[in-house]
């Protein structure tokens, strides 16, 4: 059975409508820079629980979550309503494969998000390791909407970051537009990022929608790469949000 451990809420900063912050403390945790943690609420007696990404790194005892509301969801809209003081349980087992140590070495990460699947690579990108064993550090981040670009101040206190956005449904300058995939396949992303995306040279971290997290992987595997695995090792490591 979890013993869960009692989390208090000290801020929920709302970016958008539908964007959150939580920031929780009283929770400590043991884990690996991009891993996940279920956190929970008790809704007319049951407890629900999902898994969070978390986006400090791992040296910071107050935990942070980055989430959106979806409207029908059980869990979402109640984590988007919490306030200072408020109770959150966190799991005590964080888990999952999208950090570094699992990674073969190579000149080029690249980070490839959609929406809040930027959460994870918030928590890796403060810790040493990327900047340790990468000559380039690329974090991709493709949104709805302009107002999704999120951690702008963070991510611009990277200096050796190539940070490369993408706004699907309306225009933004100096942004790409349309998806991922399309951008691989005729050579934008790599224009935008300014380096290949090639089996040699790159290790490629995939987050958030399965969409796409299926359809890039088709672009990268006609590009000569494939899912990397312990016993085979490859160029591609993903993690789903739903
Ligand atoms: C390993 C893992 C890590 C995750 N980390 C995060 C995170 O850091 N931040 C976060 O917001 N969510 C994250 N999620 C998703 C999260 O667990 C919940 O599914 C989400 O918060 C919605 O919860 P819900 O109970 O309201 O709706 P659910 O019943 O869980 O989901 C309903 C539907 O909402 C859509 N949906 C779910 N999550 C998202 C999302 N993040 N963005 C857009 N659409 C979504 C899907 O269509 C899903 O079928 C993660 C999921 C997994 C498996
Ligand atoms: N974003 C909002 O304004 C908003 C507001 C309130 C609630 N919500 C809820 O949040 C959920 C959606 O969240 P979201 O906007 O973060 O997620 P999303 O639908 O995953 O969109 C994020 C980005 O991923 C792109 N994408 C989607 N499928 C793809 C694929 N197969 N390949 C490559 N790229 C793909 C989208 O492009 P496209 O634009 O081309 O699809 C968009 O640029 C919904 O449940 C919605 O109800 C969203």
């Amino acid at each position: 059975m979890t013993r869960w451990l009692q989390g208090r809420v000290i801020d929920n900063r709302h970016w958008t409508e539908a964007l959150f912050s939580l920031r929780v403390e009283g929770a400590p945790l043991d884990f690996e820079a991009g891993q996940f943690v279920r956190i929970a609420l008790d809704v007319d007696g049951e407890r629900v629980a999902r898994p969070f990404s978390m986006v400090n790194p791992p040296q910071d005892p107050v935990l942070e979550f980055f989430g959106i509301v979806v409207p029908e969801g059980p869990l979402s809209p109640r984590l988007a309503r919490l306030a200072p003081g408020d109770a959150l349980q966190v799991a005590p087992n964080p888990a999952g494969f999208l950090v570094l140590p699992e990674l073969p070495d190579a000149q080029t990460l690249w980070l490839l998000a959609t929406g809040t699947g930027i959460a994870p690579y918030l928590s890796i990108l403060r810790t040493e390791a990327p900047w340790r064993r990468f000559r380039n550090v690329v974090l991709v981040h493709a949104v709805r909407h302009a107002r999704e670009l999120v951690y702008r101040e963070m991510l611009e206190s990277f200096p050796r970051l190539r940070y490369v956005r993408f706004v699907s449904r309306e225009p933004l300058p100096g942004a790409l537009a349309g998806r991922i995939p399309a951008a691989i396949r005729d050579g934008r992303l790599e224009q935008a990022a300014g380096l290949k995306l090639a089996p040699d040279r790159s290790q490629i971290m995939l987050c958030g929608n399965p969409g796409m997290l299926k359809d890039t992987t088709a672009a990268l595997v006609e590009r000569g790469m494939r899912k990397h695995r312990r016993r085979a090792p490859g160029h591609i490591t993903v993690e789903s949000f739903w």
